[in-house]
């Protein structure tokens, strides 16, 4: 079936090429008709003004008679008159018509070529041409040529039929062209229609042959292919994160269960029970860190989670981090060093942008060992802020570098659940700079180290 846009199509279509074509053909038609009509006319008056030749030559009952017989032969009539009126020789009965056309006559006005004097062949029964006879100046009488308007009739009616028959043939014509067109046109986006109804429906697994077509409607089906290609990688990300957050959620509630289990036993010593109740709490303060991450993480997917950018200098906003955090290091024995050779602002909230740092530092410590250095730095680069982290750690692998910002992706797996990770930290990280219009890149060589840069928009004096 016809769909509704290959409908509008094809009407707006043939109504306009069907005015178009009404219009060429009555401008045809109307010229063709007057065109037949003129040579029966010019014809007419051509016979009469050879028997008006001929009578000019000699004058007489003889010739007279002659033209008269002639004219019963042919299928038009003559006749011919005096001067003053009075019939000398005809070739038919003078009907009343006749008698009418040849009284009401304007010799005066007729000149030695003859005029047509009736040309009203649709309504009256002749046409007719008069040619006046000259003879040595003088006026001798007139040739009246008569011809059935039956005859003219004839050919237009030929010539209209024949109109019909090319117009009827022209209408079939363009509806068979404007259906193979809207056909052409609408069957593709029909079917692109379907297609995009099945991917509304789940189905993701969509190949489309219309993409190898050269045309806009090519490029729409690459462009819904794509689109299925993106719902397919999203669904299947959806699933893979869920199936993350069940077994991050279940693997702490199994050690608290567990651990619960032990520490109720009435055999057991309090010193014991202290011990599993303070792994008890780790583990369920670890639960609502992940937790809180989470809803952090889903916060910012929906743009709900506000930052409040200032002017900041960014070289005593680490000191303060490096600060709260040299106990910890010095426990590690890993040197931590702030490098800040200017004065650097940043346009951004103080409170998440140490929030980032710390976040890399602990990455930053707990890849590093005994002995190392963790070195922060922050520079101007035309304009904007630019933070270094800098650790002599494991360093990641280059084949893992692509993934280490995805959410609860962990390079070790196994070794997560000794050092408290979870896989949120840098995507929170990423998700912060890109709320600050910032960017952040990572280069990393196994076993020599690993080097976060962050870019982020200058305050006002960087100048
Ligand atoms: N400085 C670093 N050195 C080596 N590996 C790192 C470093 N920072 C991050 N990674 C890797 O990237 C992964 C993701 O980091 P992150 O999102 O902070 O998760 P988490 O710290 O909870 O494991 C980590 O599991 C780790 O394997
Ligand atoms: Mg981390």
């Amino acid at each position: 079936m016809l769909n509704k846009l290959s409908w509008k199509v094809a009407s707006i279509f043939f109504i306009f090429i069907v005015i178009v074509e009404v219009l060429l053909f009555s401008v045809l038609y109307t010229n063709l008709v007057s065109d037949q009509v003129d040579e029966v006319l010019d014809g007419l008056l051509a016979r009469g003004n050879s028997h008006r030749d001929v009578l000019e030559k000699s004058f007489d009952d003889i010739t007279l008679n002659h033209v008269a017989l002639m004219e019963t032969e042919a299928a038009t009539d003559v006749i011919i008159t005096n001067n003053e009126g009075e019939i000398l020789s005809k070739s038919t009965a003078a009907t009343d018509e006749i008698t009418h056309l040849i009284k009401d006559n304007d010799y005066q006005n007729t000149r030695h070529i003859g005029r047509v004097i009736e040309e009203k062949w649709r309504s009256a029964p002749y046409i007719a041409t008069l040619s006046p006879i000259v003879v040595e100046g003088e006026m001798m009488g007139h040739v009246y040529m008569f011809s059935p308007s039956d005859s003219v009739q004839q050919v237009v009616h030929e010539l209209t039929r024949q109109f019909i028959i090319i117009g009827l043939f022209t209408v079939l014509l363009t509806i068979i062209t404007l259906f193979i067109l809207t056909r052409f046109l609408t069957l593709p986006l029909l079917h692109l229609k379907q297609t995009t109804e099945r991917m509304s429906m789940g189905e993701t697994n969509i190949s489309l042959e219309m993409t190898k077509r050269k045309d806009e409607l090519g490029e729409l089906a690459v462009a819904i292919q794509t689109l299925a290609r993106d719902l397919e990688h999203l669904k299947n990300e959806r699933n893979d994160f869920l199936a993350n957050i069940a077994h991050e959620l279940r693997t702490p509630l199994t050690y608290i269960k567990g651990y619960a289990d032990i520490a109720s036993r009435s055999s057991l010593t309090s010193k014991d029970r202290e011990h599993y109740l303070k792994i008890i709490k780790e583990e369920s303060e670890q639960l609502t860190m992940l937790v809180k991450n989470l809803f952090a993480l889903a916060k910012m997917d929906q743009n709900q989670f506000s930052i409040l950018p200032e002017q900041v200098k960014l070289c005593d906003s680490l000191d303060k981090v490096i600060n709260r955090l040299h106990p910890v290091f010095e426990e590690k024995e890993v040197r931590l060093e702030l490098e800040c050779p200017e004065e650097v602002e940043g346009w951004v909230d103080p409170e998440r942008f140490q929030q980032v740092i710390l976040n890399l530092l602990d990455n930053a410590l707990k890849h590093s060992t005994a002995g190392g250095t963790i070195q922060v730095s922050s520079n101007k680069k035309e304009g904007r802020a630019v933070v270094k982290v800098r650790d002599e750690g494991s360093g990641i692998p280059s084949e893992e570098l692509p993934f280490i910002f995805d959410r609860l992706y962990r390079v070790d797996k196994s070794r997560s659940r000794a050092s408290g990770g979870s896989g949120l930290g840098l995507a929170i990280v990423k998700e912060i700079i890109r709320l600050h219009s910032g960017q952040i890149s990572v280069e990393s060589s196994l076993g020599n180290g690993t080097t976060f840069i962050i870019d982020l928009p200058g305050g006002e004096n960087n100048g």
